[in-house]
């Protein structure tokens, strides 16, 4: 008999067996535990559900961000991205993701002076940044940097200390951007500039960036906004690839400082943080307006791809992108020109009236204008993906936090589908035959191109 129509469960009938199992739904899922049950013999390890890259698996539950793809909807919260980017500024975002309300005017206040009298980093972390080569990658600094802090934070391996987790995301929010600006000055062989307590948090980290002679380096207003802005948009964005990354080092019991550079490390792969960089380079190919038709043509084609379209989860207008939009006059008023503003603008223009990119539900998504805001504000591509991660530290530990205290937290430790051999007999070193070779380098190695000194 089947359960009764209205039930909140689900019917499993296991045609191996007959059997029928009722599995329990909550909140539109069914516990993948809950399959464990359903086995042919008693002594069989029981059914498992496979998932590779989790796709259609929540592996946590969550109250920090809601994202409704089909409708273009995100919020912090509960406080939508447009409200948040409207009215706060990044701390304040920051803090609400982490403590989960908007701070007082007396905690904001406590949480800014707090963020802003940790930025500096310890003079050995100085050096140790000074020992990468002169043309390391930005991102592979910042990934060792922040691994780094945990040897300057010792204590903060005592995760069940509400104090040290509090002072983990403190030094965490407030010394990324100076890890980040020092990976760049490395890079342009300029000195590190120390952070200024008498600049906002945008500003601090442009003025760290950029600062040459000047006594005080103050930035136009107008980019020093643009550039909350954005690190509002990119603060959270729930169970993406960096974040899992951060839950899962994390549900080990590491430190935070470890966790949240394994969040570093996802990012750095150009599949999560690169995307607005392609951008970059598809509208220079595409060089100017006149030649979007045959461009567009081309993607019809499928001989090339409209970078910055399109979303795994938004099947609408990427709402952050409808809100970086907002800041582009302001920003290009402030700096020169950039021919490739027109062309993004008219690309975006006729692939909405195409029904090819309409019919599959391909909008911007937020990379297709981060990259122009950045090239304006003048900051390298290889540094986009630096930049990313500063706001996202806000969001991963967040995440951390609310794992610390998830009492179903337990060590991430996925299964696996066996496809190997079984149970062979071992044969001795003299007796082993096969072709000359298996797995291990080409015979022949190519010779590395050397880079520099
Ligand atoms: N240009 C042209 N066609 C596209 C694009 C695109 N950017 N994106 C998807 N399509 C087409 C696909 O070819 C497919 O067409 P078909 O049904 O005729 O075969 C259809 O649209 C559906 O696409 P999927 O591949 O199923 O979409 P999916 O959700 O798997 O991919 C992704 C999402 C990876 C973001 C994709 O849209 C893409 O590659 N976009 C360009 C890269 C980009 O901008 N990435 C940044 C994402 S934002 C972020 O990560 C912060």
């Amino acid at each position: 008999m089947g359960a009764a129509m209205g039930s909140d469960s689900l019917s499993v009938t296991d045609n191996r067996t007959g059997k029928t199992y009722e599995l329990p739904i909550e909140d539109g899922t069914v516990r993948a535990m809950d399959l464990r049950q359903i086995k042919v013999d008693e002594d069989e390890f029981g059914m498992l559900a496979y998932d590779p890259a989790f796709t259609n698996t929540a592996s946590c539950r969550s109250s920090i961000t809601y994202i409704d793809g089909a409708a273009g909807v995100l919020e912090h919260r509960g406080y939508s991205i447009e409200q948040l980017c409207e009215r706060s500024s990044f701390l304040e975002v920051a803090y609400l993701l982490i403590f989960g309300e908007l701070p007082t005017g007396p905690q904001l206040d406590r949480w800014v002076f707090d963020i802003t009298h940790h930025t500096f980093v310890h003079e050995d972390l100085k050096h140790f940044f000074e020992g990468f080569r002169y043309d390391a990658h930005p991102m592979g600094m910042l990934l060792a940097g922040v691994g780094a802090l945990s040897t300057f934070y010792p204590d903060a391996k005592q995760i069940d200390d509400e104090e040290e987790r509090y002072m983990a995301a403190v030094r965490l929010i407030a010394k990324v951007p100076t890890l980040a600006a020092f990976s760049y000055r490395h890079n342009m062989g300029l000195p590190y500039v120390y952070p200024d307590n008498d600049l906002s948090f945008a500003e601090n980290f442009l003025a760290m960036m950029f600062k040459k002679t000047e006594m005080q380096y103050r930035p136009d207003s107008r980019l020093a906004k643009a550039l909350d802005v954005l690190f509002i948009l990119h603060a959270d964005h729930e169970q993406n690839c960096s974040t899992s990354a951060v839950r899962g080092v994390g549900s080990s019991g590491v430190d935070p400082y470890s966790a949240v550079a394994a969040g570093v490390a996802a990012l750095y792969g150009p599949l999560h943080g690169g995307a607005n960089e392609a951008v970059l380079r598809m509208l220079r190919r595409i060089e100017s307006p006149d030649n979007i038709p045959d461009f567009l043509a081309r993607v019809k084609d499928r001989e090339e791809k409209l970078m910055g379209f399109g979303h795994r989860v938004y099947k609408n207008y990427d709402p952050r992108a409808r809100i970086i939009q907002q800041h582009m006059d302001e920003v290009f008023e402030a700096t020169e020109y950039n021919p490739l503003v027109e062309i993004a603008r008219e690309l975006e223009k006729r692939a909405l009236d195409d029904e090819y990119f309409t019919s599959r539900k391909l909008y911007p998504n937020v990379d297709f204008y981060s990259g122009i805001i950045y090239e304006a504000l003048e900051i390298p591509t290889n540094m986009f993906t630096v930049i990313f991660a500063i706001p996202r530290t806000a969001g991963w530990i967040a995440q951390w936090m609310e794992l610390q205290e998830d009492p179903e937290t337990k060590i991430a430790r996925p299964r696996q589908i066996y496809t190997g051999e079984r149970e062979r007999e071992y044969v001795a070193l003299a007796d082993r035959d096969g072709p000359e070779k298996i797995g291990g380098p080409p015979a022949k190695r190519p010779k590395r191109p050397r880079r520099g000194a």
